[in-house]
């Protein structure tokens, strides 16, 4: 069978998704427009596992804020399944920065600031199968239509 590339993305629930109780809603949103869940949990990131994942903004301004929030409690990432998963998922969570996201999107919805931003999604398909081996093992990976 023909294996898809540009099917799988990464999202993580940020610390403020989980302080402010938005678990349920944000997933519904996002399994509403079409994405399968197949893979979940709920982690607390410690400071080392928060820089290697954002290691491509250390140097930045915002880097120690970044690391301060995402360390702060727990958040919840999500290896999402649909076709054209990466581009999908950033239209529907909206910009980065609040402000300057559509209406309707998971970030105007819900989020405070550009770093509060509720939700992270990949930006490419390379970086979705990185990202996504930053939380999940193969086995947790689970084929949602292999029931
Ligand atoms: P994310 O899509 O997870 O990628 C990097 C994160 O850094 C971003 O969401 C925000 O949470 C945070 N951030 C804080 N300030 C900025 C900024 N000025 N530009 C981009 N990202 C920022």
């Amino acid at each position: 069978m023909e294996r898809k590339l540009n099917n799988k993305t990464l999202a993580i629930l940020k610390p403020d998704c989980v302080k402010k109780n938005l678990i349920g809603k944000v997933v519904t949103l996002i399994q509403n427009a079409g994405f399968k869940v197949s893979a979940m949990k709920m982690v607390k990131l410690t400071s080392d596992a928060a820089k290697g994942f954002y290691a491509i903004h250390n140097g930045k301004p915002f880097f120690n804020d970044l690391i301060t929030y995402m360390t702060s409690g727990p958040c919840v990432p999500i290896a999402l399944e649909k076709d054209n998963a990466v581009e999908d998922f950033r239209k529907l969570i909206g910009a980065t920065d609040p402000a300057k996201a559509a209406e309707g999107t998971i970030r105007k919805l819900y989020a405070d600031s550009i770093q509060e931003n509720i939700v992270h999604g990949s930006d490419s398909d390379e970086n979705a199968a990185i990202e996504i081996s930053h939380f999940f093992s193969r086995k947790e990976i689970l084929d949602i239509n292999g029931f």
